[in-house]
């Protein structure tokens, strides 16, 4: 049993060392081999196929898979490190130490959106992208997207979520308007400027953290920890609702096949959403 931490607790030798742990595994290939299967798992709703991470109510515990597969590759490469959390409601800006030289690094620079800064800038040779759709090998950031503005969301939009009674409603995807999973994972019609929660912060920072192969962009982590301890609230606030759908979708369903009721296992893992519920057989939240 581990922790996750807020990351604005963590000290400076607890930064260097999961800095260390993530440049290891960008070092050893490790690391792309999640860009790509975050990738590889991208399927909107305006697709054929199943939906296991994304639009879809498996959003939370295919993403709670993802993070712990990673969290274990980390911890093989120091076991003292856990995925700690970005609580964007509070550091909310881009003075944040998240941010500083010695973490993260800070902004792309304009034009071309390089980050210059931290262990992630290219010129410091450590992170060259390699898993992405579009040409480029540095990472990039926008913050706050200054040609259309979009602010990072508040604690009133994640409270307004947490009071949520239900899970997940049909049609089970992009387009529920009810529901605690869709207005935290954030679609909305309209597009990108009506976008909230999850969704408005992977705009807000921008760049990479766009689009399929956001988690080159090594924030990706810290923003969906950060989503997975909002499942956890959720959960303790509405203990008598549960994960839905409950049961496979009938045939005359027009989702059936295409998401994951509570007992359908998920790939690339073979695991069902009910044994992903109860987070605390892995690690607690600080
Ligand atoms: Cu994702
Ligand atoms: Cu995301």
């Amino acid at each position: 049993m581990y922790t996750r931490k807020n990351q604005r607790n963590l000290t400076r030798t607890e930064k260097k060392r999961l800095v260390a742990a993530l440049l290891e595994l960008k070092r050893s290939g490790r690391y792309d081999e999640f860009v790509r299967m975050h990738g590889q798992y991208y399927v909107s709703d305006a697709e054929d196929g199943r939906r296991a991470a994304h639009m879809t109510p498996s959003f939370f515990p295919w993403h709670r898979r993802f993070l712990l597969e990673f969290e274990r590759a980390l911890q093989a490469v120091d076991p003292g490190v856990s995925i700690p959390y970005w609580d964007w409601t509070t550091d909310n800006t881009p003075a944040s130490s998240l941010w500083a030289e010695d973490f993260l690094g800070g902004n792309g620079r304009s034009g071309d959106r390089q980050v210059m800064t931290g262990p992630f800038a290219y010129a410091n040779g450590n992170w060259k992208i390699n898993a992405r759709i579009t040409d480029g090998t540095f990472l990039t950031r926008n913050f706050g997207r200054p040609s259309h503005p979009v602010s990072l969301p508040t604690k009133a939009d994640v409270d307004r979520a947490l009071r949520r009674p239900v899970y997940d409603a049909a049609p089970w995807d992009s387009t529920v308007r009810t529901g605690f999973r869709n207005e935290i994972e954030g679609w909305e019609a309209g597009g990108n400027d009506r976008w909230r929660n999850h969704n408005r912060v992977h705009r807000w920072v921008g760049g990479l953290m766009m689009g399929a192969t956001s988690p080159n962009d090594p924030v990706f982590w810290l923003h969906h920890a950060f989503m997975d301890l909002l499942w956890t609230r959720w959960r303790s606030a509405h203990p008598d609702a549960g994960y839905l759908p409950r049961r496979k979708l009938p045939e005359s369903d027009a989702q059936h096949g295409r998401v994951f009721s509570l007992d359908e296992p998920m790939p690339p893992w073979n695991v069902t959403p009910a044994s992903l519920l109860d987070h605390r057989r892995f690690y607690r939240y600080a």
